[in-house]
């Protein structure tokens, strides 16, 4: 496969912080490629800069062999955008958003009704073709704005969390759409901040932290960078946490991660006897235990390995709750 995006040394500062340091991609043709990082990461700011709506501070980028900085209308026609706050217009009908971006897009004239259908189809919205987006839930809008972008038939598809903030029905036919797109050949760059979307929709994923790519690959090489086995998780109080990490190490000779008052180590893959013996440990000497599993990797595990953090423990409903906010505050 050949790669449809080549970055190198990428770098954009605000001032004196760096939202994007020194990033390397190489993105190939009719991949979907998951940039997976939590709050502030630098996702937006590198879509922003692949797209050529922000100007680097250093590096370069290169999309299907093209500086993306000269011949901005080529690169235009080749690559479809759909923002992180879903804005459809929400005084036009489905029919007039469409047929704004035909325009935008300078699709040609006698192209533009054909689209428009075919558009209104993919996105299941031909009964409500004449009403105005703004009554559309969020879903529809979701699904308006993913056709909108692509009126031009770009081979390159670039969605900022297509899936924030939508209810679990609307995001697994996101996830049906955004799979249909890549089998007929679309390449799709797309962001998440949810590890179970980058891990079920995303050929490969890069783990994105504070401006910087900690690690790269498809779902199951991050994975394996656990190691085979299993993972022991543990949650008490941060009181008891250490002493059970100390515990841990000298009687069961594991190797402990400890944040606060969670514990993981990784057990012997199926290795349910000293799991036993640990329950039993935990049980006979009163620490304070809430929760304690055993389970397979998971890229929350390659988080916390990579960055000291959980990526679940910095969303949470807060961060759904302020995304929809501002979803809606932009209507
Ligand atoms: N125009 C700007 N001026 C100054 N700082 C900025 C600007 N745009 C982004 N930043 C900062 O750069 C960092 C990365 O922001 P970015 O929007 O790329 O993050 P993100 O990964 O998309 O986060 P989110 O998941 O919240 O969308 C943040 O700390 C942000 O505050
Ligand atoms: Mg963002």
């Amino acid at each position: 496969m050949k790669n449809i995006i080549e970055i190198k040394g990428l770098v954009k500062k605000f001032g004196d912080f760096a939202a994007v340091d020194d990033i390397d991609l190489e993105i190939e043709e009719g991949e979907i490629f998951g940039i997976l990082g939590p709050n502030g990461a630098g996702k937006t700011t590198t879509i922003n800069l692949i797209l050529g709506l922000l100007k680097s501070t250093s590096g370069s980028i290169r999309i299907d062999g093209i500086d993306n900085t000269k011949h901005l209308e080529q690169i235009k026609n080749m690559i479809g955008f759909m923002t992180q706050e879903t804005v459809v217009e929400s005084d036009l009908t489905a029919v007039q958003n469409l047929t704004l971006f035909c325009n935008l897009y300078h699709v040609k004239n006698d192209e533009v009704d054909g689209r428009v259908k075919e558009a209104l189809r993919e996105a299941n919205l031909e009964e409500v073709a004449n009403a105005k987006a703004g009554t559309f839930s969020g879903g529809m809008q979701r699904r308006l704005s993913l056709v909108r972008s692509m009126m031009h038939t770009p081979k390159i598809l670039i969605l900022d969390e297509p899936t924030t903030g939508l209810d679990v029905q609307n995001r697994f036919e996101m996830w049906d759409r955004i799979r249909d797109l890549r089998n007929k050949g679309m390449t799709i760059i797309m962001t998440t901040q949810y590890l179970e979307e980058a891990d079920a929709l995303c050929d490969r994923i890069a783990i994105i932290d504070h401006g910087k790519i900690k690690a790269e690959g498809t779902p199951s090489e991050l994975k394996a960078m656990i190691g085979k086995g299993n993972v022991l998780e543990i949650v008490s109080d941060t009181a008891n946490a250490p002493k059970i990490a100390k515990v841990l190490e000298s009687k069961f000779k594991l190797k402990v991660e400890l944040k606060n008052e969670k514990l993981s180590a990784v057990l012997n893959s199926g290795d349910i006897k000293t799991f036993n013996r640990i329950v039993d440990e935990m049980s006979r000497d009163g620490y304070r235990i809430f929760a304690i599993s055993m389970h397979l990797p998971t890229l929350d595990d390659v988080f916390i390995k990579l960055t000291g953090t959980s990526l679940r423990d910095s969303l949470g409903e807060n961060v759904s709750t302020m995304s929809r906010a501002r979803m809606m505050g932009r209507r």
